[in-house]
């Protein structure tokens, strides 16, 4: 009141009010204050505005910032975690081959493990936006209808899985890895939701969008995927938090709380909409909306897979700054023909450029850089092969750090087979190049 004589004008916090139909809304209201002819301050005025839009925009635009630097440090820590996991893996494979009896199962366990925390891992990376994604026009229908098998694997007996495509193709623009994750997560979050059975039902239809005062999503032509169970239901509490990453009900060893966390990003990734509805015992239903392609899906088909050629005492250049990687990266390509040799104690320029068949060189390295390293020794044989290593995606590496399509990314952790093929196939990727260029 103070402020208001002193002739100065107030706003009061922003406070839920009811409109005359009844409908609420959030109000800023400002008070200011009326002189008379004087000047003097004799009364107050207060003028109320519909803050609802504003509001639902700046917690939206929260919302975004708080998912964007908890993905910065997810994909950072997986990334840590893939060169841990490398290595465990790897020594793990080493030693299955030499033990057996207990030994070998405590192993295959270990193992095992390992690939659950690599599966994790790339979960993290999946959320933090920064595993690689390749679009393209793919039908939901025939998604649904292939993970239906995946799917029903999956859930377990006690649970029946009712698929119901719609009748016509619904083309949208996505990543097929990433639609099986929506259908996966929503799909593993019903089985959790329904301990004692019960029916999980998948939905496919297309649905036109009108504009609308409400309407997040521009008006248009969606492909409509509908998950629905009928298992405990969760309540507002939970139903608002649902998609925090790293918000889980259910116990450590169980949930991580990042299956919905990256639907949401996908969802949102892809131009789309996703919704819940559910109240404590009534099920579950969430709706996810896709802009629809307009064009026919192209089935995309990748070349077949290389067999993995042997060493033939090829000469391999490692350049890796973790020792137990790169042990264990030599010791892998020694134990199939390879000879292998890491930078150490020499310099660049002793290198024997002629001698080596292939550079092999993580692309962050401490103090130096693997694109850079590989620049250097290219400027003085520019056909030489190079296969960089990293433990970060695909697509920000590249960007980083300049490296072109044409010169394969081997993504860490990578087992014994992985690193082989990926050798094999950046050798005879080269081969042709070579080849083509003598035509
Ligand atoms: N169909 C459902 N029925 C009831 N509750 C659900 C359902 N789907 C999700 N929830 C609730 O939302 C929470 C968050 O789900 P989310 O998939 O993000 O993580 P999670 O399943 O707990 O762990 P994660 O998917 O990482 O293994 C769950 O812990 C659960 O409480
Ligand atoms: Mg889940």
């Amino acid at each position: 009141m103070a402020k208001l004589a002193a002739g100065e004008q107030i706003h009061l916090s922003e406070s839920v009010r009811v409109r005359k139909d009844g409908t609420p809304f959030l109000a800023a209201v400002t008070v200011w204050p009326v002189r008379d002819e004087n000047g003097a301050v004799v009364a107050a005025a207060a003028t109320e505005r519909d803050v609802t839009e504003e509001n639902t925009a700046r917690e939206r635009s929260a919302r975004a910032d708080r998912m964007e630097s908890l993905g910065q440090l997810a994909g950072g820590v997986a990334h840590d975690f893939n060169n841990l996991l490398a290595i465990i893996m790897n020594y793990a494979d080493f030693l299955t081959e030499e033990v057996t009896g207990d030994a070998a199962d405590d192993l295959a366990r270990i193992r095992n493990a390992a690939d659950r925390a690599k599966s994790l891992t790339s979960q993290l990376l999946l959320f933090a936006k920064r595993e690689p994604t390749q679009v393209e026009v793919i039908d939901l229908n025939q998604a649904v209808i292939e993970a239906d098998e995946l799917l029903g694997r999956t859930i377990g007996e006690n649970i029946r899985l009712v698929s119901r495509p719609a009748r016509e193709p619904l083309p949208v623009r996505a990543n097929r890895g990433r639609l099986d994750q929506i259908l996966l997560n929503l799909v593993i979050n019903a089985r959790d939701a329904m301990p004692d059975g019960g029916v999980v039902s998948v939905e496919t239809d297309l649905v036109e969008l009108d504009e609308g005062p409400s309407a997040t999503l521009p008006p248009g032509s969606y492909a409509r995927l509908t998950v629905c169970d009928n298992g405990c239901g969760m309540t507002a509490e939970v139903r608002d938090r649902l998609f925090e990453p790293f918000f889980t009900t259910k116990p450590a060893d169980r949930g991580t709380g990042l299956g919905l966390a990256t639907v949401y990003g996908i969802v949102g990734d892809a131009g789309g909409a996703i919704g819940v509805e559910s109240a404590p015992g009534d099920g579950t239903t969430f709706r996810i909306l896709l802009p629809s392609a307009a064009t026919a899906a192209h089935a995309k088909t990748g070349p077949a897979p290389d067999e993995i050629g042997h060493g033939d005492g090829r000469l391999i250049m490692v350049v890796e700054d973790d020792d137990f990687v790169s042990d264990l990266v030599v010791r892998v390509l020694q134990n199939n023909g390879y000879r292998a040799t890491t930078l150490g104690e020499h310099s660049l320029a002793d290198v024997d450029i002629h001698g080596i068949s292939l550079l092999l060189a993580d692309v962050v390295l401490r103090g130096r850089s693997g694109p850079v390293l590989a620049a250097r020794l290219r400027a003085r044989r520019p056909d030489l092969p190079v296969l960089f290593m990293s433990g970060y995606s695909d697509v920000e590496v590249r960007r980083e750090h300049g490296i072109d399509a044409a010169t394969p990314i081997l993504q860490k952790p990578f087992t014994a087979v992985e690193l082989l093929a990926g050798v094999d196939a950046a050798l005879s990727s080269v081969a042709v190049v070579q080849h083509a260029k003598g035509v």
